[in-house]
């Protein structure tokens, strides 16, 4: 197959070097790319999120399967222009990204089809918000509705706050819903419209600061599987959330093709939605790329050509951790130029992968270009050894204007038992 991969990110590197590896893939390209990506695709200049720029691109090079990793191109529509022009996607169409892009259309879906998720009230002005608030207990959350990479969300713990939030999200859309209390896990399935199977479980590190403190990010580090996800509740996940939400869009002659990424609440009452991505997560799918057994390009094929059912999506027995290094001052302005080295040294860590997640080249040099910077990615036979290597091999790093979270994985450390610093 020739295979066209869209997007920038450290996903996408994880995703081009699974990829790479899959004997059914024979030519990856990558549009735009990025220099991680340059080691196993030929990366190619064209805006990903341009339908015209990349039907052309793919009817050049003779693609048989477009990997859409980013939420954007799905929200703008490329999935559409390239199924109508007869490729093969992986990757939603713009009605069925809307479980991402829409979080009032995700909660109406849910309320229409008893899916487990926090009751919510969806309002389209401040005033109908502050009307709706006086409905619902402390704490509570606040959610403006469209695309916001994990901005316009507040949990509130006040009413004040609460308030204040409302007045902040402007005068748009809003989606007021009850607190859930619980632990969080994410579970990507796959579907191809009709059939839906999950591919992996992890969980994910949002917040900047060591004991999960100070402002959201998209990621600080991952790990995959998420033990707290049980077979069992995994299991009801599938049942009571997934299935009946591909089941939905399918009825609704919008079917969903690709990765459906459900970020659940583990509730004394089972999982609950909180919400769905239309896309791998970013750190999530540098963790789970590692742990996938069988000819990569081939599942995404048979997602891609409605064959799912064919597909058994494996995954090693093996645990792995992801690592984001990132700029200072990231999430907020990123400080960007700062020389990267040693990366090499790294990677002569067993069990490491370095994915780029924005970096640049500057001359021979390999220099930060954006707020997370490297996925340092490693497995192993368990969850410490994975977390022991990953750190190692950070600690390898030379990148000065750099920073990382020490704690990844910390939950699950307790949980288990095992000693934080084991092999360090
Ligand atoms: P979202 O963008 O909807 O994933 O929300 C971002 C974060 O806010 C989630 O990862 C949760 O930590 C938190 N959150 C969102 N909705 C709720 C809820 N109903 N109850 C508790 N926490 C929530
Ligand atoms: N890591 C969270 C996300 O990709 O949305």
């Amino acid at each position: 197959m020739n295979v066209l991969l869209l997007g920038s990110g450290g996903r996408e590197d994880a995703l081009a070097w699974r990829l790479r590896q899959s004997p059914s893939c024979e030519t990856l390209i990558a549009a735009p790319g990025n220099p991680g990506i340059a080691r196993w695709a030929e990366c190619v200049p064209v805006d990903p999120c341009d339908p015209a720029a990349i039907i052309a691109l793919a009817e050049g090079r003779a693609i048989d399967l477009v990997v859409i990793g980013p939420e954007a191109p799905l929200v703008a529509g490329v999935g559409d222009a390239l199924r109508n022009a007869g490729f093969a996607v992986f990757g939603p169409n713009a009605a069925a990204a809307q479980l991402e892009g829409s979080k009032g259309f995700t909660k109406d879906l849910c309320a229409a089809n008893a899916i487990p998720t926090a009751g919510y009230v969806r309002v389209e002005t401040a005033a109908a918000a502050h009307d709706a608030l006086k409905g619902f207990g402390i704490p509570v959350v606040i959610k403006a509705d469209g695309l916001a990479a994990g901005k316009g969300v507040t949990v509130a713990m006040s009413r004040e706050e609460a308030e204040a939030a409302i007045d902040a999200a402007g005068d748009g859309p809003m989606v007021i819903e009850e607190f859930l209390s619980g632990e969080e896990a994410s579970l990507f399935a796959l579907v191809d419209g009709v059939t839906a199977v999950p591919l992996a479980s992890a969980q994910d590190h949002k917040r900047v600061g060591e004991g999960d403190t100070g402002p959201n990010t998209g990621g600080m580090g991952a790990y995959c599987p998420a033990p707290v996800l049980t077979a069992e509740l995994q299991q009801r996940a599938m049942d009571e959330i997934v299935i009946p939400t591909a089941k939905a869009m399918a009825d609704a002659g919008t079917p969903f093709s690709g990765v459906l990424y459900a970020g659940l609440m583990l509730t004394a009452d089972g999982p609950k939605l909180i919400e769905y991505n239309a896309r791998f997560g970013d750190p999530e799918c540098e963790a789970i790329m590692p742990l996938i057994k069988g000819d990569f390009a081939e599942l995404l094929l048979a997602v891609a050509t409605g064959r799912l059912g064919e597909a058994h999506p494996k995954l090693s027995a093996n645990h792995s951790m992801t690592i984001i290094v990132a700029a200072q001052g990231y999430p907020g302005t990123p400080t960007s130029g700062g020389l990267i080295r040693e990366i090499e040294a790294a990677e002569q860590v067993p069990g490491v992968t370095v994915f780029h997640a924005g970096t640049a080249r500057s001359g021979d040099a390999l220099v930060a270009k954006g707020g997370r910077v490297l996925a340092v990615t490693a497995i192993a036979d368990t969850f410490a050894n994975a977390r022991a290597r990953a750190y190692r091999a950070v600690d390898q790093i030379d990148f000065a204007d750099g920073f990382h979270r020490r704690d990844i994985g910390w939950r699950e450390l307790e949980r288990s038992g095992e000693n934080a610093l084991a092999g360090e």
